[in-house]
Parts: structure tokens; C-alpha cells; sequence
């Protein structure tokens, strides 16, 4: 089968389309054939060797697959030809990838392989920490930044679909406008140094409830000083490069929380929290009130092309890759 398989570490270049030999699944996975896998940001660190886990090189990136079963083992509830996404560990970027069972998931009719693939990572984790990790609450202040990109712009839209009031930054006037359409009902530049007093003006005179933070670097520290009483950071990623520290003052003064969130530990401890809010979310897409912009679209080959999008800061929403070209039409399609 064909695949993107990384050979050494380093950037998006030193990718290759290999003819590799198709995965063969344990006991509880599923095969499948796979037709849409989104990038993320954390591909690039996996590519680069500096993501939490190092898989054995040679290795396929890709951390979700939407397609159709291959097979799957009895009992399962699944069978060859059903339409399923499923979080992966890694492998995506392949025409075949294996995955468990308890991670895969059947699509509802209208949901189309590309969106799935752009649902999955981005918006299952945004999910998760803005209702079990943040708990944000409706009515509340929500700010989110790097707001244009994968969990920035899924946050825009969970959080308005939650009931908060949402507050974004992003970098540049077309991030910033996609991220209005995404429902945003404040957006700030954060080129400009006073974004953090203008986000002030505009939450009130409680300030911030939940801050969303995928960025880190030189956002963090502004953005703490946001958060009004008893106002929760989520800690997401650290996309800007440069990992915070806090001084410990600034969450007594205002009995503040710092929170880290990583799907890795819904993964491990809380499968039935993921299950739920893939149900919510495929939920969510059918009645509109969630959809994935799905900016750019490649084929399997031009993987690298998406992943440098993230890494020089071009991508807005999410980009697709195509494993196959034999797209479904559902009734419902992502922008
Ligand atoms: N904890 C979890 O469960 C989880 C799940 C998914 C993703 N993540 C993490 O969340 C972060 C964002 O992931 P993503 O897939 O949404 O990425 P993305 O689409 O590339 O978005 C990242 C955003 O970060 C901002 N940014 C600031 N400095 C940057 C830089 N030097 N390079 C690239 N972007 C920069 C950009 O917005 P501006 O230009 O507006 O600043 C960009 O829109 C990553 O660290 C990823 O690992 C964590």
C-alpha cells in the first residue's frame, strides 16, 4: 500500500511515498481503508522527534483515519464496508491503518470522510477541555487564542455552541475574520501590544472565566492576567515554541487554575468521555451548530505541503489530506 512514511527525524520534507506493506491488526483492532486523515500540529513534533512519545522509526504519521472497515474482529459491532473515523496513534497518512476497536467510531450519514478526519483530533480535544477539563459553563467568558488554527477555530465554535461569550486572538486580519465567522463575538490582533486590555474591556468587569491556550510563548503571560476571579487556564500546546513559566502569586491573588488538557488522557483513563463526545459532536455537526473549515484539501502525496502550512504559520482551520480520491457525498459538507 501507499504511504508517508518518516525514515529520520526532521521537518515535513523528509517524507516519502513508500510502497509499504498493509498493517495487520491485533485481536481488538480494526483494518481500514482509509480515505481522509487531517494534519496536525502535533505530526510535526512527531515527525521531529520531540512529541511526548518517540514511535521506532521508520514510522506513517497521521493521527486519525476516516474511511471505510477493511475488517474487524467479531463482536466488535463492526463490519467490512461500515463508515468509521477513528483516533490513531499515528499512521493516517496510509491507504490502510489499523486501530482499536473502543477508538473507532460509525459515522452518522451526513458526516463526509474529510469532515470526519477534521472533526476527530481537533475538535474531540477541545471538547474534552473545554467541558471536563475547564468545565465552561454558558454565560461565561471565553478567550481563546490561536484562534484561526485547528483547536483555536474548534474552540471558537464548541465555545459558542456551549453558551460563552468568546473572545478570540489571532495574528492576522484573515485568521481573525474566519474566526468572526466561526461566531467569535470579540476579535483582537495579537500583533498589537495592548491586545490584553482590549480583551479586558471586552469580557467586563469579571474578566475572563476560561482561557484556551494552544499557543503558549509570549501569549501566555497577558493572557494570565486576563482571568478574573477563579478564572481556569487550559493548557493546551505549546504551537509558538516557547513553554511558560508561572509565578505562583498570580494564581493565589485571583484563585486562579492553571490546567494542562491532552487527549492522551481521555486515551488512557476515560474512554467513555471520548465515546460520548464524538456522539456530541457528530450530534453538533448535524444540526449546524459545529463545522469543521476545511481550508485546504491535498492528495496523500502532497502531505508535506500540509504539514509546512502549520509549520510556517500559513494554515487557517484545517487542512485534508486525500488518501483516496473517491470522496462520499453526504447530505452535509464542511466550508
Ligand atoms: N492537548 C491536546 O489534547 C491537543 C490536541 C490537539 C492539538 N494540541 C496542540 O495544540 C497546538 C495547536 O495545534 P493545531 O493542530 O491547532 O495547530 P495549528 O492549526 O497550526 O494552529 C496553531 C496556531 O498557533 C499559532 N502560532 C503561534 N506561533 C506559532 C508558530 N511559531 N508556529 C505555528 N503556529 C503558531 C497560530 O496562530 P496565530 O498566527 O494567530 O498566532 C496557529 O493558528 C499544538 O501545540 C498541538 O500539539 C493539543
Amino acid at each position: 500500500m501507499r504511504a508517508m512514511v518518516c525514515g529520520t527525524w526532521g521537518g515535513p520534507e523528509q517524507l516519502t511515498l513508500t510502497n509499504v506493506p498493509e498493517p495487520v491488526p491485533k485481536p481488538d483492532e480494526v483494518k481500514i481503508d482509509v480515505h481522509a486523515c487531517s494534519v496536525n500540529f502535533a505530526d510535526l513534533l512527531m515527525i521531529g522527534g520531540t512529541y511526548q512519545t518517540r514511535p521506532e522509526l521508520p514510522f506513517v504519521p497521521g493521527l486519525e483515519a476516516a474511511g471505510t472497515i477493511a475488517s474487524a474482529p467479531d463482536g466488535s459491532g463492526l463490519k467490512p464496508g461500515d463508515r468509521v473515523v477513528a483516533i490513531l496513534w499515528h499512521g493516517g497518512y496510509a491507504e490502510q491503518a489499523v486501530a482499536s476497536v473502543q477508538e473507532t467510531f460509525l459515522l452518522p450519514a451526513e458526516v463526509s470522510f474529510d469532515v470526519a478526519a477534521a472533526l476527530t483530533s481537533a475538535y474531540v480535544s477541545t471538547a474534552l477541555a473545554l467541558n471536563r477539563v475547564a468545565h465552561l459553563k454558558p454565560s461565561e467568558v471565553l478567550l481563546v487564542l490561536g484562534a484561526s488554527g485547528g483547536v483555536g477555530l474548534a474552540a471558537v465554535q464548541l465555545g459558542k455552541a456551549l453558551g460563552a461569550k468568546v473572545i478570540a486572538v489571532a495574528s492576522t486580519p484573515d485568521k481573525r475574520l474566519i474566526a468572526r465567522e466561526a461566531g467569535a463575538d470579540r476579535v483582537f490582533s495579537s500583533a498589537e501590544t495592548d491586545w490584553k486590555d482590549q480583551v479586558l474591556a471586552a469580557a467586563g468587569p469579571s474578566g475572563v472565566s476560561v482561557c484556551f491556550d494552544p499557543v503558549g510563548g509570549p501569549l501566555f503571560d497577558p493572557a494570565l492576567s486576563t482571568l478574573g476571579w477563579g478564572g481556569r487556564y487550559v493548557l493546551v500546546g505549546f504551537a509558538a515554541g516557547q513553554i511558560p513559566s508561572i509565578p505562583a502569586h498570580r494564581l493565589l491573588v485571583k484563585h486562579r487554575a492553571v490546567l494542562g488538557s491532552s487527549l492522551r488522557y481521555f486515551r488512557y483513563h476515560d474512554p467513555a468521555a471520548l465515546r460520548e463526545t464524538m456522539d456530541q459532536l457528530f450530534a453538533w455537526y448535524a444540526q449546524g451548530r459545529i463545522t469543521p473549515r476545511i481550508t485546504l484539501r491535498l492528495p496523500l502525496e502532497e502531505t508535506a505541503e500540509g504539514l509546512r502550512t502549520l509549520a510556517e504559520r500559513r494554515a487557517i482551520g484545517k487542512v485534508v489530506v486525500h488518501v483516496r480520491e473517491d470522496q462520499d457525498t453526504p447530505s452535509r459538507a464542511g466550508g
